[in-house]
């Protein structure tokens, strides 16, 4: 068996590759775990008899879509730098440090975030909100913005490539969109062409409460395959979108996630703190939120908690919005909440 055929998901495969590649003793039997969730990997949990425990992340190139989705494997190497350094510029314990990479094989073997611990998004569908993750949810994202920037000459060069944002997030999210939608067509293809051109600092790129894990208290990063050099102000209306999206689906709860949006705007805005491009980022990131909100529901890959009257609802208030899109984030959000 060569390594480039490897499938982490077999247990035997697996057991010969971790003994190959060093990482575990010669007789040693750990226990392997797939873990699901994701559609673009294999996951698997290794526990060994140590009580050390990692995750294993092997990209597909097929995902796991009920349509053909195609996407070349050596993200994963994008994911392994964006550990890297995100260890360096988030917050302490943010990041689960990354143990080894194997280019062969296209994975990556990082530290398992101990159990017990909850993914953030299932623990805010079932109401639990809590404004201390929410200010860790915006410090940690101030806290890469500004500091990326800040040591710029060194991150930017290993970040420039933004091929796989381009397949994963503008094609899917606001390229399909606009081809669905003829009425948010402008309004979309404006706001991909200024995105490329803004190269200010690190975007995740996929900063949802999905990739958090709440263990003790703290919240934890993952999945950071899309990571580029660009524009921030992405994460923002990305992240802000599912804030929003969990404020029309939980009516009963509506005041308290419109709250913890314009608490998330605040903190990350303090966070950011007195950058050059901070006063310029807030309406581009309302137009952010617009996209993503509208992309959740018309785009390719559209929230799955939401019925087809909420999408409807969703993308109707959206497009209307679109026609005069507000310049803060706070009448974003004013206005969102009050047309639902
Ligand atoms: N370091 C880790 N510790 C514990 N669980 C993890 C870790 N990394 C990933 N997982 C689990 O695997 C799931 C999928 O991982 P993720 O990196 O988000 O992959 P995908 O790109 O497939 O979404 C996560 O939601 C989480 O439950
Ligand atoms: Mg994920």
């Amino acid at each position: 068996m060569t390594t480039t055929q490897l499938d982490i998901e077999q247990p035997e495969q697996l057991l010969a590759w971790l003994q190959e590649s060093g990482l575990i003793e010669p007789d040693e039997q750990p226990a392997m775990q797939p873990l699901s969730g994701g559609v673009s990997n294999r996951t698997v949990l290794v526990q060994r008899p140590s009580g050390q425990a990692w995750v294993l992340k092997q990209a597909l190139e097929k995902l796991r879509v009920a349509v053909d989705w195609f996407s070349n494997p050596e993200r994963v190497h994008r994911e392994a730098m964006g550990l890297r350094w995100l260890t360096q510029l988030a917050p302490p314990g943010a990041i689960p440090a990354l143990v080894h990479e194997d280019h062969a094989a296209h994975l990556l073997v990082m530290d398992a975030v101990p159990q017990p611990h909850a993914n953030w998004k299932t623990m805010l569908l079932a109401g639990q909100l809590d404004s201390n993750h929410v200010s860790q949810f915006a410090r940690l994202l101030g806290a890469v913005h500004r500091r990326a920037f800040e040591r710029r000459s060194e991150v930017a060069p290993a970040f420039a490539d933004d091929s796989f944002f381009e397949s994963l997030r503008l094609e899917p999210y606001y390229s399909f969109t606009a081809g669905q939608l003829p009425p948010a067509a402008d309004f979309l293809h404006r706001l991909i062409a200024d995105t490329r051109r803004q190269r200010l600092t690190l975007v995740h790129g996929d900063f949802s409460p999905k990739n958090i894990l709440v263990y003790q208290n703290r919240l934890i990063l993952l999945d950071h395959e899309v990571i580029h050099w660009g524009d921030p102000a992405f994460d923002v209306g990305f992240s802000l979108t599912h804030l929003l999206s969990k404020a029309h689906h939980l009516p009963a709860r509506r005041a308290d996630f419109a709250a913890a949006a314009g608490q998330y705007w605040q903190e990350y805005a303090a966070t950011l703190g007195d950058v050059p491009w901070a006063d310029a980022l807030e309406p581009r990131a309302a137009r952010h939120t617009l996209a993503c909100l509208l992309a959740r529901v018309a785009g390719r890959s559209p929230l799955e908690y939401f019925s087809a009257e909420l999408r409807a609802r969703q993308q109707q208030i959206v497009t209307g919005l679109m026609q005069a899109p507000p310049q803060t984030i706070s009448t974003l959000i004013q206005q969102f909440i009050e047309r639902l």
